[in-house]
């Protein structure tokens, strides 16, 4: 089925669009300018996850901490959220999102879990999704804020922040230490145990990217190159030069544990600043 239309969010300064399906933050855009980056070929269908934006991937990253889950990424991204709120506050406009198992069931075992995403349109983008127990027994889930970030050309971006992290290499399945500032010269997929704050120095754009994490162990940075995009039908074969995904969340090694009563906040804070 055809996905409904975007909901139009902003302020004098900012507009956003954002899908109930997936709680997912389509654009945002700063003075008509677009900050993130969406493919020209990604799918509006119920079951299929978008291309671009800001998925939510939760309660799993990509296939898990088995390798064995399905689908990529977890529920969350394909599912129907409710609309809880909107409301208008100083120089932003705030959305509230809830998700629960009536809407993903089977998400995790048992039924007393809520998610909530907050999705604040001003002149930051400020999104935060709480995880809460509500139920008896602990669980584990893994999360990550999956952000498409538009980029003038990714071969000449410098990112900044991560400078001595340790990260998981996806594509050659090796642990290394960042030295010096990411730059993306060849696919890139990669798991840093860093959170916190990273700022990507765009030339071509003549622009920074601020982005503020909290309550992330680990920052991912994606950038598919030539051949992977070709292979992904959602993708088109040349897009991949504007786009870089700088994610915050709590993967793998960093999967958080809920005791009964507790919740966990994953913050994702997004500025433009000159160059
Ligand atoms: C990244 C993963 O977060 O998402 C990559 O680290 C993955 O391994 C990418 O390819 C895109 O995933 P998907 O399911 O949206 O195609």
């Amino acid at each position: 089925m055809t996905l409904d239309a975007p909901r139009e969010v902003g302020t004098d300064r900012s507009s956003a669009q954002v899908y109930d399906y997936g709680a997912h933050v389509w654009s945002w855009s700063l003075d008509g300018v677009p900050v993130l980056w969406t493919s020209a070929k990604s799918v509006f269908e119920t079951g299929v996850a978008l291309r671009g934006g800001v998925p939510i991937c939760w309660p799993w990253f990509g296939p898990g901490r088995s390798g064995e889950l399905a689908p990529a990424h977890g529920l969350a991204r394909i599912k129907e959220w409710t609309l809880d709120g909107r409301v208008d506050r100083a120089n932003a406009e705030v959305l509230t999102y809830v998700l629960g198992p009536d809407a993903a069931p089977g998400a995790l075992p048992g039924e007393n879990w809520r998610v909530t995403y907050q999705v604040s349109v001003g002149d930051d983008l400020e999104l935060a999704l709480t995880v809460e127990n509500r139920g008896v027994t602990s669980f584990s889930y893994e999360v990550a804020l999956h952000t498409y970030l538009r980029v003038g050309d990714v071969r000449q971006v410098a990112i900044a922040g991560l400078d001595g992290a340790s990260y998981l290499d996806k594509v050659t399945g090796r642990h290394e230490v960042q030295a010096g500032d990411v730059t993306i010269v060849a696919e890139t997929d990669r798991v840093y145990s860093r959170g916190g704050e990273v700022v990507v120095t765009d030339p071509v754009l003549g622009r920074g990217l601020r982005v503020a994490t909290e309550g992330a162990a680990n920052t991912i940075v994606w950038n598919p190159w030539a051949a992977k995009a070709a292979a992904m039908p959602d993708f088109g074969d040349d897009e991949w030069p504007g786009m870089l995904c700088i994610e915050a969340g709590n993967v793998l090694d960093h999967a958080v544990t809920l005791e009964p009563g507790d919740s966990q906040t994953l913050r994702y804070g997004l500025a433009v600043e000159a160059s």
